[in-house]
């Protein structure tokens, strides 16, 4: 007799993650349902979906309902909202999880107990707070909201004193953050996955470049053994703490010699898309196996990856898949501008060739990055 199979999967939120992961499920034979508020989102073009909001109680039930395991594509919801889904089924990643990471001081105050290096930082609820976290922790700083922030929205960087008026009106009245501004000389970024059995694997780091908050380009493996052995021995601590299942992704700032963690992605993330050519097996894929309990696949690379993210608009695609062996990833989202509309792939056996396709192929869409 062989275990019950785990095959339909119920996603919160159709973006382009839950639009991947539902891809991702089909040569399984995992079924993805979404629930979004849009009838066209990048998910439900590729599976079916509910529609209304991602909060709402009677749809969330309906999907726990149809579904052997729920998992996310926006990892925002209340706890309120999913306490009263974990009778109808399994939550994955669990429910700790996506509270911690939903708050920006929460998900610090767990790096700090994991003795996992963070910036100095002060929560900030008045300006009064906001003059003495500058007073104490010094310029520049960077005033974050401490939720719902992503794609640098919510932010604001304070160069000087001069700033502070400004930072406040932007975005004082909710809870903030004040980090210390981080020189940092890369931004580097680790995808994991924990089995419900507490397996866990480990992508090779990725070097990721933003500009404006958004991330525009990774590439992949960053070959450093030191700064790799250390992102692994940090994420296994989350994975660890959290009594994780699923993907989970950390960003870290290097600052000298050593990694300060930004914040983590209690989900698959866009640092790890390299890895749906450039792995074995993609962070989707991997997150998908996960949460149905079946074993993880090789995070080996398969070469050196360049992943660049379409922003704001889509690239002339019939040029770009000219380039040999590229893979074109379009999210079937309306253009607007900042928002990340699709990416493309490029893995070559050697650096040195990765490194000459990826400036032509930047070169090809009008950008220098
Ligand atoms: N304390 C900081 N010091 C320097 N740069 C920062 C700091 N915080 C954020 N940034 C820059 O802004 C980007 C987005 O910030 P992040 O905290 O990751 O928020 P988001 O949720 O929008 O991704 C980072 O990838 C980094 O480039
Ligand atoms: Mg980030």
């Amino acid at each position: 007799m062989t275990a019950r199979r785990v095959s339909r999967i119920g996603i919160v939120g159709a973006g382009q993650l839950g639009r991947m992961l539902a891809l991702a499920g089909y040569p399984l034979g995992l079924r993805c349902c979404f629930l979004d508020r849009s009838a066209d989102s990048p998910g439900a073009q590729v599976a079916p979906s509910l529609i209304g909001e991602l909060e709402d109680g009677a749809l969330l039930e309906e999907l726990a309902a149809r579904s052997d395991v729920l998992t996310f594509d926006w990892e925002n919801i209340s706890g309120a909202a999913l306490a009263p889904l974990a009778r109808l089924t399994t939550i994955r990643p669990p429910a700790a999880a996506l509270t911690v990471s939903q708050d920006r001081l929460h998900e610090k105050a767990l790096f700090k107990r994991l003795r996992i290096p963070v910036a100095a930082h002060a929560a900030v609820d008045t300006r009064g707070q906001l003059l003495r976290a500058v007073q104490r922790l010094g310029l520049p700083g960077v005033l974050k909201t401490r939720r719902m922030g992503y794609d640098g929205k919510g932010q604001f960087t304070l160069a000087d004193r001069a700033a502070i008026d400004a930072a406040w009106s932007a975005l004082g009245g909710q809870a903030l953050i004040y980090e210390k501004f981080q020189a940092f000389s890369r931004e580097l970024s680790m995808v994991g996955a924990r089995s419900p059995g507490g397996e866990t694997v480990f992508y090779p780091l990725s070097d990721n470049r933003h500009r404006d908050g958004i991330l525009r380009h990774s590439l992949a493996p960053y070959a450093d053994a030191r700064l790799e052995r250390s992102a692994r021995r940090h994420l296994k601590r989350v994975l660890e703490a959290l009594d994780y299942v699923g993907v989970l992704a950390i960003e870290f700032f290097v600052v000298g010699r050593r990694l300060v963690a930004n914040e983590m992605a209690p989900r698959v993330h866009n640092s790890g898309h390299w890895t749906i050519e450039g792995c074995v097996t993609s962070q989707f894929e991997n997150h998908l196996r996960a949460i149905c309990g079946l074993p993880l696949g090789s995070t080996r690379a398969l070469g050196h990856a360049a992943m660049i993210n379409f922003i704001g608009e889509m690239p002339d695609r019939a040029r770009l898949l000219g380039v040999e062996g590229l893979a074109y990833h379009d999210y079937g989202k309306q253009p607007r501008a900042g928002r990340k509309l699709g990416h493309c792939t490029i893995v070559r056996k050697r650096a040195a060739d990765r490194n000459r396709a990826f400036s032509d192929t930047l070169e090809m869409m009008g950008r220098t990055d």
